[in-house]
């Protein structure tokens, strides 16, 4: 039966099979619970297929894809090239040898350390966001000596038990505390609460540039360079979390790149994969990494920067470079942002603002069930959203950077008329 998934044509009998056993797998084998809290789909729809900006379902029916995601799709589904990539690599080579060195993580350190911002030039490979900030956060015990870590209210850095204890939402850390000790949350975009929870104990301050599920919520000017501040008179290292602003979403390279402020460690994953294999890495400068020499097993695992999640990444830093993609993030967010105020300005009773950076966009609503009913009824009208973990009352437009105008305008023309059926 499972070599049906991989036919091209399927009948209509077929397609029946496919979707019987895969709602009754889910709550058999899975969690019934994905069948019952769909966020914002109708639970019967089943990925079948997707190209650029669209997702399709097994039906054929074809959605502009404004959730990527969770920002994975930085270059679109399948983007052609990544994939060229990564079948020459399995025509040699399968995962990683765990003894001999791997040039391609050579390579791709290579080009991390090219394109990241300041002295950060090193590089260890995960294969998710969690688990490279947990590892972030034992190379910061290591350089300091210390074991406290400062981390801002409303983010979000992963479930791993380390990841989670710098996570500050109630709903998804309260069923599993105790949690890790040694994590202080401040006040996120609160400057003076930083200084006063700031000691010689810190060992790092976790932050996100942007927070993206905390409600896609940009600090003020000057906040990032007085939290760097901060750090270097308490001799604690900064810590980013670029897991979701990196890799082009924002239109930079990296979230901070705006403020122009450089980290000691940086987290990133998601897209850096190119959309077609998990990677996921922490990057970081000598101050970071100088005890690693000792035992540079500390922090490694056995899937991080295989042959072919590095050529992934490599092939999806080429075809950004070339096509300027990180460059079209930018200019396609403000348009997008742009269209997005024109369309709510009648609508001023439902909505509370629309921001955004690149095309990390989030509608924020007055009230929670308004964004839940536009994000159902945009699926309706065949586009992806979600809400933000942490923030409920807004909707994320995270699209692929590849989105073609057109398509920008036809999300805002459905997105406008289901503010128009809210009313
Ligand atoms: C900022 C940030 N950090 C970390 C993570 C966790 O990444 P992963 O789900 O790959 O563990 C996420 C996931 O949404 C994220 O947005």
């Amino acid at each position: 039966m499972w070599k049906l998934l991989l036919k091209q044509d399927l009948t209509a009998e077929e397609k029946q099979a496919i979707i019987d056993r895969t709602t009754e797998y889910y709550g058999k084998h899975l969690n019934p619970g994905f069948l019952k809290y769909k966020k914002s789909s109708d639970s019967k729809a089943i990925e079948w297929s997707g190209t650029g900006a669209t997702m399709v379902d097994i039906h054929g029916r074809r959605f502009i894809d404004c959730l990527g995601g969770y920002g994975v799709y930085v270059l679109g589904h399948r983007a052609p090239e990544v994939i060229a990539a990564v079948e020459k690599v399995y025509r040699r080579i399968g995962m990683y040898s765990q003894e001999l060195l791997s040039p391609f993580q050579a390579e791709l350190a290579h080009q991390l350390a090219k394109l990241s911002p300041g002295d950060m030039k090193y590089t260890y490979y995960h294969s998710g966001g969690a688990e490279s900030n947990d590892a972030a956060f034992k190379i910061a015990r290591l350089a300091t000596g210390r074991h406290k870590h400062i981390t801002m209210s409303n983010s979000f850095h992963g479930k791993t038990m380390g990841a989670l204890s710098a996570t500050n939402r109630e709903s998804i850390r309260k069923p599993f505390e105790p949690l890790v000790p040694g994590f202080i949350e401040v006040q996120w975009d609160d400057l003076e609460a930083l200084e006063a929870a700031m000691s010689d104990e810190i060992a790092s301050v976790i932050l996100e540039p942007v927070q993206g599920e905390g409600g896609i919520n940009l600090p003020s000017d000057g906040y990032l360079k007085g939290v760097r501040e901060l750090c270097d008179r308490h001799g604690a290292l900064m810590h980013l979390d670029e897991v979701q602003t990196g890799f082009g979403r924002t239109g930079r390279w990296f979230g901070a790149q705006h403020w122009g402020v450089e980290a000691d460690m940086m987290t990133l994953g998601k897209a850096l994969g190119g959309g077609i294999y998990p990677i996921s890495a922490v990057h970081g400068n000598e101050r970071a990494w100088h005890r690693l020499e000792e035992n540079p097993w500390w922090v490694t695992n056995t899937f991080g920067g295989s042959a072919p999640a590095c050529a992934c990444a490599l092939a999806a830093i080429e075809v950004m470079q070339r096509d300027g993609v990180v460059e079209q993030a930018a200019a396609k967010g403000e348009l997008f942002v742009r269209l997005l105020r024109e369309a709510v300005e009648p609508h001023k009773h439902l909505i509370a603002g629309v921001r955004g950076i690149g095309l990390l966009i989030g509608v924020e609503f007055i009230r929670q069930e308004d964004a839940v009913a536009v994000a159902k009824n945009l699926f309706s009208k065949d586009v992806l959203t979600a809400h933000t973990i942490n923030n409920p009352a807004v909707i994320r437009i995270e699209p692929p950077l590849i989105i073609s105008e057109d398509e920008i305008r036809q999300v805002v023309a459905r997105f406008t008329a289901c503010l128009e059926e809210c009313d």
